[in-house]
């Protein structure tokens, strides 16, 4: 199949690849000539493990290209998939959907034969109706079907997320489109029955409501781990206790530094703001929202007692800042609220991580990048384990820090208290 994906981020430029890597023929298209320019060249422009290689292969062939032609890209597609991001809005905290109406319109100008048009955004309720609105004018009579179909992929597991799917959702009213998505998806959906044809309004609201739920697994368990810490109990234990029931799972319950990243922080507010529109209150998500956001609040105050409230020229180093493993998305990363704070008090900050040097804290002094764990921890007063990079995980933190008394706080649990007692490392952890 033909198929078009304007946006080429993290989902767009995954989904292209992957569709390509099942014998389509994709172009994927972005208004940001640096990162076509980038991609035309064989540079990827964002961290994803294994994704590079598949790149490579397909515009090797020619089945993927990349371009910032996105009339003509249009023009030559049956299918059109819209991968364009979708920000919180900073004052109304709604969905902002300027990029998503944009692109509509420009696809509006540019159907010479009928095209299925894709959300694979993640957008609000009721969004395919306006995007039909906008493509109904009458030379576009019958040349096309407008449909949802929510990206469920992770940053870090991206491909085998997207190729082998827990299920692809898609949503429209039209056979005609639904014959053509599974025919799209058979590759990947043939073995188990991993496809799910709904309402247009219930795919889009799939989405939000998965994310705002797992979204709460992790404030919940964030919020069990304060009282941990208090009575003086194992989170850990009470995660692994938890999740052995079926009923529950034991994924997204690992206590930490809260969520952050490019979906939940804005999925969970965007789902609320679309309750209101339609006088419903989502007291649960509220909850959850307002727990995360503070959470960097509570770190920082243990990062605080940690120290004895000596925090002014105190070295602190941060092993990761991104905010999970596996990508190189800062997007609400936790970092980006404490990095700041503690370098207001004073410290001096050093960091590591795997996915290189981070533009987001160009703007502070007293920070500096490290390349290497070693170089970055030598003479620091206080390691935090901020991200579950791999590389973190077996450290040798006495051969790493010259200093006789550092300390540890690992907002991961990657480490075991007891080894580190006896170790006679000064350690802290999440909810032990
Ligand atoms: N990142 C994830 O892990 C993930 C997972 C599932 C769903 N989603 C959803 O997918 C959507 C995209 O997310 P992302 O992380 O890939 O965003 P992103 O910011 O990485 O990429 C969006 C791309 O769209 C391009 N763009 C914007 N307007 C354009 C236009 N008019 N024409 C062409 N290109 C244009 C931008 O230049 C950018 O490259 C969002 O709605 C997000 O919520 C993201």
């Amino acid at each position: 199949m033909k198929i078009c994906i304007i946006g080429t981020g993290y989902v767009g430029l995954v989904s292209g690849t992957c569709f390509a890597e099942l014998g389509n023929n994709v172009i994927c298209v972005d208004k940001d000539k640096e990162k076509i320019n980038k991609l035309n060249q064989g540079i990827v422009p964002i961290y994803e493990p294994g994704l590079e290689e598949i790149i490579k292969r397909n515009s090797r062939t020619k089945s993927l290209k990349f371009s910032t032609d996105i009339s003509l890209s249009i023009k030559v597609s049956n299918i059109i998939f819209i991968c364009v991001g979708t920000p919180t809005n900073k004052i109304t905290k709604k969905a902002d959907l300027k990029y998503i109406f944009n692109v509509t319109n420009i696809i509006k100008n540019n159907l010479n034969k009928y095209k299925l048009i894709i959300t694979k955004s993640t957008v609000p309720v009721m969004t395919g109706d306006k995007i039909e609105r906008i493509l109904n004018i009458r030379k576009n009579k019958n040349k096309f079907d407008v449909i949802s179909n929510p990206e469920f992929l992770r940053e870090g597991e991206a491909i085998r997320d997207f190729l082998y799917p827990d299920r692809v959702v898609i949503g429209t009213s039209s056979s005609k489109a639904n014959n053509i998505m599974r025919n799209l998806y058979l590759p990947i959906i043939k073995k188990k029955n991993r496809y799910f044809h709904t309402s247009r309004r219930a795919a889009e609201l799939i989405k939000y409501a998965s994310n705002a739920f797992l979204a709460t697994k992790i404030s919940y368990i964030n919020e069990i781990s304060n009282l941990c810490e208090k009575s003086n109990i194992d989170i850990k234990e009470v995660s692994t206790g938890i999740g052995l029931d079926e009923r529950i799972g034991d994924r997204f319950l690992r206590a930490g530094p809260g969520y952050g990243g490019s979906c939940f922080p804005k999925d969970t507010k965007a789902l609320v703001s679309t309750a209101k529109k339609f006088n419903t209150e989502l007291s649960i998500v509220n909850s959850v929202i307002r727990f995360n956001d503070n959470r960097h609040k509570f770190l920082i105050s243990k990062i605080t007692k940690i120290m004895n409230n000596k925090l002014k020229n105190k070295r602190i180093t941060f092993l990761g800042v991104t905010f999970k493993a596996g990508t190189d998305d800062m997007r609400e990363s936790p970092s980006l609220k404490i990095i700041p704070s503690l370098i207001r008090k004073g410290s001096l900050i050093k960091y590591c991580d795997p996915s290189g040097i981070k533009k987001e804290f160009n703007k502070f002094k007293n920070i500096n990048y490290c390349s290497n764990i070693k170089e970055a921890c030598k003479n620091s007063d206080l390691l935090i384990i901020h991200t579950e990079w791999n590389e973190f995980k077996q450290l040798n933190f006495k051969n790493l820090v010259k200093k006789k008394k550092f300390k540890i706080y690992d907002m991961r649990n990657l480490y075991s208290p007891t080894k580190m007692k006896k170790s006679k490392i000064s350690y802290f952890c999440i909810g032990r």
